[in-house]
C-alpha cells in the first residue's frame, strides 16, 4: 500500500490565509493589527532560518513584526531588559524568543520573564499549567499544528490509539495532552521504552519527535496509520530528514507527513494564529 502524503505546506497556507483575512477585517474596522516581536540571540544558522520564516509569515498575514537581533555574547540581564520593555509595550501582542539560547543564559528564566498574555509559544509555566488543567491558554505551536494536520486527513482522533514517541516540553508532552483532550487513548513512549516497535505498531496515530533520524522504520508502523514526523535533522550532505524512514514507512502508513513540508510550516502558521488570538484577547 502507498500512503497519502499530508501536505503541510498547503494546510499551513490555508491557515495563514485565514489569519490574513481576519487581520484585514480588523484593519477595516480601524483597529490595530497584531504585532509579533521575535528575539534572536547569536547567529545559529538554523535559528536564523526559522526566524526569517516567522517574519516572512507575519508579513504575509499583514501583521506587524519586530525582529530584535542580539549578539551571541549578550548578557542575560540585557536580554531580560529587552523582554521587560516588550512586556510593557502596549503595541506588542506576542513575544517569541527563539530557542535554543547560548549556554550562559538561563532559558527557563527568560521564558518565565515573558508576560503570560504575550507568550505566543505557550512555553511559560503558567500557560503549561493552564494547558494541563484544561483552562484557556496559548497552545504550543508545533503540537497545535500536528493536531490540525491529523484533522486534515479526516481520520478521527476520538477513541483512537495514539502513540507519541519523545517527551520534550515543546512537542511530546503537549501533543500527548492535546490528543488526550480529543479523546484518544495516548501512550507516551521514548528511547527507554521496552519494545518500542511493538508499542508503535499499536498506533492508529503515531507522532514521532525524538530528534533521531530514522528512529521509526516501516516495521514499526501499523498498516493504514497516520504518521506525523516532527524531526528536522540535517544529513551529512546537507539535506533535511525526519525521524521516520519515509521511504519504508510510506509503504505501510495510510497517511504520512514529509520532511520538509510537513510539520515545519504548520509551526509557523500556528504562531500567526496565536499572535492574532493574543491581539483579539485585548479587545
Ligand atoms: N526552537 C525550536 N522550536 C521552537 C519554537 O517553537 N519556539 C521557539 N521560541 N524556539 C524554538
Amino acid at each position: 500500500m502507498n500512503s497519502s502524503i499530508i501536505d503541510g505546506k498547503a494546510v499551513s497556507l490555508s491557515v495563514k490565509e485565514s489569519v490574513r483575512e481576519r487581520i484585514a477585517a480588523l484593519a477595516r474596522e480601524g483597529k490595530r493589527v497584531p504585532c509579533l516581536a521575535v528575539i534572536i540571540v547569536g547567529d545559529n544558522p538554523a535559528s536564523r532560518s526559522y526566524v526569517r520564516g516567522k517574519v516572512k509569515a507575519a508579513e504575509f498575514t499583514g501583521m506587524d513584526s519586530r525582529l530584535i537581533e542580539l549578539p551571541g555574547d549578550v548578557s542575560e540581564s540585557s536580554l531580560l531588559e529587552v523582554i521587560a520593555g516588550l512586556n510593557e509595550d502596549a503595541a506588542v501582542d506576542g513575544i517569541l524568543v527563539q530557542l535554543p539560547l547560548p549556554r550562559h543564559i538561563d532559558e527557563q528564566k527568560v521564558i518565565d520573564s515573558i508576560a503570560v498574555e504575550k507568550d505566543v509559544d505557550g512555553f511559560h509555566p503558567e500557560n503549561v499549567a493552564r494547558l494541563w488543567l484544561g483552562r484557556p491558554c496559548a497552545i504550543p505551536c508545533t503540537p497545535k499544528g500536528i493536531i490540525r494536520l491529523i484533522d486534515s486527513t479526516g481520520v478521527s482522533i476520538e477513541g483512537s490509539r495514539a502513540v507519541v514517541v519523545g517527551r520534550s516540553n515543546i512537542v511530546g508532552k503537549p501533543v500527548a495532552k492535546l490528543l488526550l483532550d480529543r479523546n484518544a487513548t495516548v501512550t507516551m513512549a521514548h528511547s527507554r521504552s521496552r519494545d518500542l516497535a511493538a508499542l508503535c505498531r499499536e498506533a492508529d496515530i503515531l507522532v514521532v519527535a525524538t530528534g533521531r533520524p530514522g528512529m521509526v522504520t516501516a516495521d514499526m508502523v501499523k498498516p493504514g496509520a497516520v504518521v506525523i514526523d516532527v524531526g528536522i535533522n540535517r544529513t551529512a550532505d546537507g539535506r533535511l530528514t525526519g525521524d521516520v524512514d519515509f521511504e519504508g514507512a510510506s509503504q505501510v502508513a495510510g497517511w504520512i507527513t514529509p520532511v520538509p513540508g510537513g510539520v515545519g510550516p504548520m509551526t509557523i502558521a500556528m504562531l500567526m494564529e496565536n499572535t492574532l488570538e493574543a491581539r483579539l484577547a485585548k479587545g
